[in-house]
């Protein structure tokens, strides 16, 4: 159906009438991705973290347990807790490549303070190890990867 928005047309699909079994990203509530986050204790430290259970799902469907993850805009990591998860729970062994440009967070944001508060850089790539090694320590396993800065 057309559906309008601000005065533009929009195809409407509902998920009800879908005919076959594949899922739509749309059941991926996108505030799940603060919560993960806010689980880890890391509430306020990265606005925009994409849901772990959308990740773990987009990457089931191209894998066979055994792939190479690659995240070119990493952000807060979301992708190695996605692969961690992942290998846990389906005994797999994927393994991950997380990209992230060095990016200062501006001195005025609440993620300034929340990264002072954490006694890290203010920077991106300092949240995302931030991240990946407080999922790792509270999830009792080796911290069992590599920063390369270029
Ligand atoms: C929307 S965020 C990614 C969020 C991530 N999926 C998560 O769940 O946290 C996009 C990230 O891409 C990074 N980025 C943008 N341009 C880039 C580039 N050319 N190279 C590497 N990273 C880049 C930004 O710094 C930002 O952190």
């Amino acid at each position: 159906m057309l559906a309008f928005k601000n005065g533009r047309p929009y195809e409407k699909h509902y998920l009800k009438d879908a005919n076959d079994n594949v899922s739509s990203v749309l059941n991926f509530y996108s505030r799940q991705g603060t919560n993960d986050l806010n689980k880890l204790g890391l509430r306020d430290l990265f606005d925009t973290p994409k849901p772990v259970k959308l990740i773990k799902f987009l990457i089931n469907i191209v894998t066979d347990g055994n792939a190479l993850v690659l995240d070119f805009f990493a952000g807060s990591g979301t992708t190695a807790q996605a692969v961690y998860e992942l290998n846990k729970e389906n005994k797999q062994n994927n393994k991950y490549v997380l990209i992230q440009q060095y990016e200062n967070i501006p001195l005025t944001s609440k993620t300034h303070q929340k990264c002072k508060e954490l006694n890290i850089e203010p920077n991106i790539p300092s949240i995302m190890i931030k991240r990946i090694n407080t999922y790792l320590e509270k999830n009792k396993q080796p911290l069992d990867y590599t920063v390369v800065e270029i």
